[in-house]
């Protein structure tokens, strides 16, 4: 593999500790298998000696970009990403956690056809460093677990990456929020033969994990785009309906509080607010007045027809009891698939 180009690209925030011996475990890399190797660091105004350290180091096939308005794992892995100009490039963490031995077998799964390669701990021959607490190894599980309706990858968490470049370059709509680049990258690249490489994950040795609340609350709603990128129409119905319970719930109490005519206003508007913000995420670009006023009259039909559908249950089936629960669920259920598709079509356009 001496011929091919790669890039290596290290994301840092405050990891001067950890860089010199990461930089001489890279440097044994580029003599042993990979000669045209070189490795941009995308350093976030650490300033804590980095820059000093790269700069006496003096060594031509290291770079440092030292971003100082900006901060992010994400947004520095695609500046990293941008700035590359080899055919190949890696992404891994600079605390010592992902194993530079495992480049060259990367490299390699992508030379054979892979679209993307992970270093993994969860494939055979993969592991872990004990040391983990429940509380993160639970974390990395249910997170995991999250990203299975995107993909099949094993360690899908994994922030020890592989691509061509080109790969990258053909990335559609990328958003690049919080940790989980790997993820968004697989699915934004479209990604379908994805390579585990199995690793051994180590425990950071020195400085400080940067993986905070707020980092988790950002992967929540990485998730959540990513559904809505994914499964745009699952999304939308799916939030429609849970919004409508929300709204019976609604409807009732103001029932016991109000005249049935503001119970229905108020249930609606409810409705409104909810469906325009996250079932119709996409539409919110367009005039708030004359989406409501459309959201009322469309939902009116549905309310007029459940009167009826319900008040024909009651009256055609007196032997049957419930006949009015059953209508009024029944209703409920063709409301709800009415009202979805004729806001969607005629409200809520894209
Ligand atoms: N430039 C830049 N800016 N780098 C950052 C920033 C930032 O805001 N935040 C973190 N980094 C760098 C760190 O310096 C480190 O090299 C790498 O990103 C990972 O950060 P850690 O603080 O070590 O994160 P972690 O150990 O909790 O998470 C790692 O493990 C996960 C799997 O459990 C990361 O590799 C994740 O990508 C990975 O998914
Ligand atoms: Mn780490």
């Amino acid at each position: 593999m001496q011929q091919e180009t790669v890039t290596i690209i290290l994301p840092t925030y405050e990891e001067v500790d950890s860089l010199p011996s990461l930089i001489d475990a890279i440097a044994e890399v580029k003599k042993q298998t990979l000669a045209n190797l070189q490795l941009i660091i995308v350093d976030d105004n650490s300033d804590d000696g980095t820059e000093s350290l790269i700069s006496e180091k003096n060594l031509e096939w290291v770079r440092l970009i030292v971003r100082r308005g900006e901060k992010g794992l994400s947004t520095a892995v695609i500046r990293g990403l941008e700035e590359a100009e080899s055919e190949y490039c890696i992404v891994m963490d600079a605390d010592g956690s992902h194993p530079a031995s495992a480049i060259p077998n990367m490299i390699s799964a992508l030379i054979e056809g892979a679209d993307f390669t992970v270093g993994s701990r969860y494939v055979q021959g993969g592991t872990t460093e004990d040391g983990w607490g429940v509380l993160r190894w639970l974390n990395s599980k249910i997170a995991t677990l999250m990203a299975r309706p995107f993909t099949t990858v094993n360690d899908s968490m994994s922030g020890f990456l592989g691509m061509k470049r080109e790969t990258f370059l053909a990335a559609k709509d990328l958003n690049p929020v919080g940790y989980k680049i790997g993820l968004e990258l697989i699915v934004k690249c479209g990604c379908k033969n994805v390579v585990e490489v199995p690793i051994h994950f180590r425990t950071r040795q020195l400085g400080e994990s940067k993986l905070t609340l707020r980092v988790q609350w950002e992967y929540l709603q990485h998730v959540i785009r990513l559904l809505r990128y994914t499964h745009p129409n699952f999304v939308s119905f799916f939030t429609f309906a849970a919004v409508g319970v929300s709204g019976l719930g609604v409807y009732i109490l103001a029932l016991m509080l109000t005249p049935l005519i503001t119970a229905i206003w108020i249930a609606m508007t409810w409705n409104f607010f909810w469906d325009r913000k996250y079932a119709f995420w996409y539409a919110r670009s367009k005039s708030i007045f004359v989406q409501y006023i459309g959201f009322i009259l469309v939902c009116s039909v549905g309310a007029i027809a459940n009167y009826f559908i319900t008040t024909w249950f009651v009256n055609n089936s007196h032997a049957i009891p419930l006949a009015g629960l059953v209508g009024g669920l029944s209703a409920s259920v063709i409301g709800v698939v009415f009202n979805y598709v004729f806001n969607k079509a005629l409200i809520f356009r894209k």
